[in-house]
């Protein structure tokens, strides 16, 4: 029988993943958090298939041998390439964002077009597109990639007026489509929010699925009776295959811890 005050793992290509993690912290806040960020290898989205899977599968593994009680794929280009995989052959919950995400597009959608901004990994997995339309055919998807947007978030430029220009810029095609929802598909883009939301402007809703992601996890612990029901705020570990120096800057920023530590892990095998 599973524990329920083992640690709950997330995954993810670096830092985007922190933007669930915020989510589990807000909604969870008794649970104890395994971060594992891939930063070494970033960025995941202009990767083939098969070479995410692998990766994944090594980020996987780091954390089971930490015996995690469940897993979320905190990362859309991982999710698309290896959830599956992995869900099957785990004995524990494993979470991937973009079904939590395109469900919430699908119920909050009023005109029926949704546009997903994501990684050319996930663009091109067909994953939104096909998770949209199985709930409901009739809806317009246009999906589009913008791949500066990672590397603004991971070099720490996600204020700046660089990345503003950067998402106006990428972004207009998509505003030319008049979506009325828009799924923010790449864990790392809602640190660019207020700049994403800028360029499409305020009538459109914006999806962040980690956001979906975190009630469906919290969903699947009860059902399974591995909730953490403890009185005091979890344990957070935070591991990167790279420095961790900026990790924990970007880090404590965005979660609003003071005291957060990472750590530097080798996972290649
Ligand atoms: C990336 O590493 O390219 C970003 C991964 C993602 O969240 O899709």
């Amino acid at each position: 029988m599973m524990d329920a005050t083992a640690p709950i793992g997330f995954i993810d290509s670096g830092v985007g993943g922190l933007t669930v993690v915020r989510e589990a912290l807000r909604q969870l806040p008794h649970e104890n958090v395994m971060f594992l960020g891939d930063q070494a290898r970033l960025p995941y989205g202009p990767r083939p298939a098969a070479q995410v899977r692998s990766f994944t599968w090594q980020m996987v593994n780091y954390l089971r041998a930490q015996h995690i009680k469940a897993l979320v794929i905190a990362c859309n280009t991982a999710t698309a390439a290896a959830w599956r995989d992995v869900q099957a052959q785990l004995d524990i919950p494993v979470i991937g964002v973009i079904v939590p995400g395109a469900r919430a597009a699908v119920k909050v959608t009023t005109a029926g077009r949704i546009g997903v901004v994501a990684t050319e990994g996930t663009v091109a997995s067909g994953a939104y597109d096909a998770a949209i339309h199985q709930q409901n055919s009739a809806l317009t998807v246009h999906s589009m990639a913008a791949p500066k947007f990672v590397s603004l978030v991971e070099s720490n430029e996600y204020k700046s007026d660089l990345a503003r220009r950067v998402v106006a810029d990428t972004l207009a095609p998509l505003a030319a489509e008049h979506p009325d929802t828009v799924i923010m598909g790449c864990t790392h883009y809602p640190l660019l929010r207020p700049f994403i939301q800028a360029a499409l402007g305020d009538d459109v809703t914006l999806i962040d699925p980690g956001r979906e992601t975190v009630v469906e996890l919290a969903t699947v612990l009860d059902y399974l009776g591995l909730a953490n029901r403890g009185d005091h705020d979890g344990d957070r570990s935070f591991y990167t295959t790279a420095s961790p120096t900026m990790f924990a800057d970007i880090a404590s920023d965005w979660l609003g811890l003071d005291d957060l530590h990472a750590q530097h892990v080798n996972i290649e095998g």
